[in-house]
Order: structure tokens, then sequence, then C-alpha cells
């Protein structure tokens, strides 16, 4: 895309604030930077963003930690998740006009990226903006409710009046997950440090356990879902936990994990991998379940634009509430 906007003639180039990084290394390595505006494709709409939610994999692809998966030599600009208002319309799609408040992903794995001023963003990745959400509010919600809600529905199949438990039901995923598995009308233990026991509960999980004092792996309970949101627990530990049908969910893609995904592929209790999905279809569920006051964002950080270092260094702490979004417009 950027290719492609640098071979328009010089008069043509605007330049949009942009955070790229040309190294990989710590949050110094974050530079401001100008560069060209993004020209969308056919099926693209240009948006003017105002927000952008933070997510643990910006900072893992700064880091250089998914190096060998980028397609794109650096610099790249970082960032999957934003909200805003669309500025053009590409000519191949039909439901968007100028002016439209949306939110949306990019795949970052595509070298695309929401550290930006402007985006230009597949249509097939984007919804219009809950009428009820702020757009920090919308920016929080993307990833890490695309994750929550395939994670409980298509992994773990969720039905009314399943036990589940939320590792990690405190941060990004974690607090939609919780939100979501009562929407399917699931019995809902959150599992987070002591700090969030009460807005685990304010968010309605039916129980909360802080960690440092309860090893859920020990507890006498037998759970349907098990959704390790944070990735320190593994299937093998929590078999004895699990109901003879039960799914332990993992973000966490390791090569153990997929082993134990093939192993218990034809066992009653069975280990699965989740892999984020952009899906044009559950952003507008996503957008729905908003509207109707079933889920909400707690945007637990927010920060001006010019200090994404400052965000992620919070992001890597690993003990926050709900998202972090850096504000671009206010
Ligand atoms: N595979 C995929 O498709 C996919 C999609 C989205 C995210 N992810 C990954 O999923 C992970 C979580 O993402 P996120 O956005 O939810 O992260 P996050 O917002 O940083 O949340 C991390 C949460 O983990 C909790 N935590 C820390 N130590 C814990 C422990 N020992 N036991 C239980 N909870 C603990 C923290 O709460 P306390 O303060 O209460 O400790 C914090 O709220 C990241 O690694 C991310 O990259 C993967």
């Amino acid at each position: 895309m950027i290719l492609k906007v640098l071979q328009r003639p010089q008069a043509a180039i605007y330049k949009m604030k942009a955070i790229v990084i040309r190294h990989f290394g710590s949050k110094e390595v974050l530079e401001p930077a100008e560069m060209p505006d993004p020209e969308p494709d056919e099926d693209e709409l240009l948006v003017r963003i105002h927000a952008i939610g933070i997510n643990p994999f910006d900072w893992k692809v700064r880091k250089g930690l998914v190096r060998r998966v980028l397609p794109k030599k650096l610099p790249i600009i970082l960032g999957q998740d934003f909200s805003g208002e669309v500025i053009s319309v590409g000519s191949q799609v039909g439901d968007y006009e100028i002016g439209d408040r949306v939110f949306g992903t990019v795949n970052a794995l595509k070298g695309e990226g929401s550290y930006a001023e402007l985006i230009a963003a597949p249509a097939k990745n984007v919804a219009t903006l809950p009428a009820n959400m702020s757009f920090e509010e919308a920016a929080a919600l993307p990833t890490a409710g695309l994750a929550a809600l395939q994670a409980l529905r298509d992994k773990g199949n969720i039905r009314n009046g399943m036990d589940v438990l939320i590792n990690g039901a405190a941060g990004g995923v974690g607090h939609y997950a919780i939100q979501i598995a009562k929407f399917f009308g699931a019995y809902v233990t959150a599992v987070c440090g002591p700090e969030n026991l009460d807005f685990a509960t304010d968010l309605c999980a039916d129980e909360a356990l802080d960690y440092t004092k309860v090893d859920y792996t020990k507890l006498k309970s037998r759970y349907d879902i098990i959704f390790d949101v944070i990735g320190n627990r593994n299937f093998r530990e929590s078999v004895p936990v699990l109901q003879p049908k039960g799914v332990f969910i993992t973000t966490k893609p390791t090569f153990r994990n997929y082993l134990q995904m093939l192993l218990t592929r034809f066992t009653g209790k069975k280990s699965r991998n989740l892999l984020m999905d952009i899906n044009e279809d559950d952003l507008w569920e996503l957008k729905k379940m908003a509207e109707a006051e079933q889920i909400r964002s707690h945007v637990g950080g927010l920060f001006p634009f010019e200090q994404a270092g400052e965000a992620q260094a919070l992001s890597e702490s690993a003990h926050l509430r709900g998202k972090i979004v850096l504000q671009v417009l206010s």
C-alpha cells in the first residue's frame, strides 16, 4: 500500500503522522514519523482514526517476537485495532458512506498498521460504531472481542447452563469473555488478581478467584470450558477439573498446544487453540451485543497518541484492567 502511494506524483502525497518501528526492541524504538497517506484499494475504506486499541500483539511485534511471520521489512506502522470516520470509499464497497463512524481491525501480519492518523482498511474488517459507544470504547473492542467470542462460541461450543472458567479474566480478552459467556447463559468463574475480583463480579462473573490464593487446577469443581486467556496453564494440568467432555482453550499457539489439540481430537476432554479470525459478521455481532448492552468496553488506560510507548509499557506489565486505548482525535 505504501509503495503504491509513493509512486503518486509528489503533489498528491500528504503526510500523515504515524508511529513506526525501524528496529525491533524496547519501547524506545517506537518513533513518531510522517508517512505517505494510504490510498485505499477498491474494496477498502480510508478512515480518519480517532482512537487505537492496544493489544499485547503490538509489543510482541515491536520486540521482534513474531519477526519470522512478518512479511514486510522494517519500517512498519504498528497496531491493529482502530475506530474513526470514513473519509473515502473504494469503488467496490457498497455499504458505507463518507462520514460513517466505524471500528475495525487490520491484519498486523500483513504489515498494515493502525498507529496512524489514517488507515486504508478492507471493508470486510470493519463495522459501524455501536450507537452507544465512544470512539475509545469501540477501538478497544475488535481483536479482544473477536477472540473472546470465537473462543467461547466456536472452540468451546458454549451453551446455556455450562460451567465456564476464564483464566486471565480482568484483561482485554478476559473482560469481554466474562460478558460473552454470561450472554450465552453460562455460570462464570473468573480467575484474576486480588485487585480485580470486584471488577470481575461487576461484569457479572458468578465467582471470582484470586490466583495468588487459589490454584484452579486443584479445585473440586468441574468445568465444561476452561478458557486460558493469559496462556500460563496447559491442558494436562487442567484435565482434572474438566468435565468428561470439557474443552480447554488457550490463546497460546505453541507446538505443544498444537500437539495436544491433535492428540485430543477424538478423546472426551479436548484441547483447542484459538487463532482469532478477522471476521466481518462477528464484528457486527459484537456491535449488536454492545447496543443491546450485553457487552461493554472497560477502558483501563487512555493515553494520547504520542504516548504509545507508555501505553505499551502498561500493556506489557500484564496487570491491567480492561483495555488500553490511544486517543488520536478528541
Ligand atoms: N491467539 C489469538 O488469536 C489471540 C487473540 C487475542 C489475544 N491473544 C493473546 O492473549 C493474551 C491475553 O491478551 P489480553 O489482550 O487479554 O491481555 P491483557 O489485556 O494484557 O490481559 C492480561 C491479564 O492477565 C491477567 N493476569 C496476569 N497474570 C495472571 C495470572 N498469573 N493468572 C491469571 N491472570 C493473570 C492480568 O490481570 P490481573 O491484574 O488480575 O493479574 C491482566 O488483566 C496475550 O498473550 C495476547 O497476545 C491471542
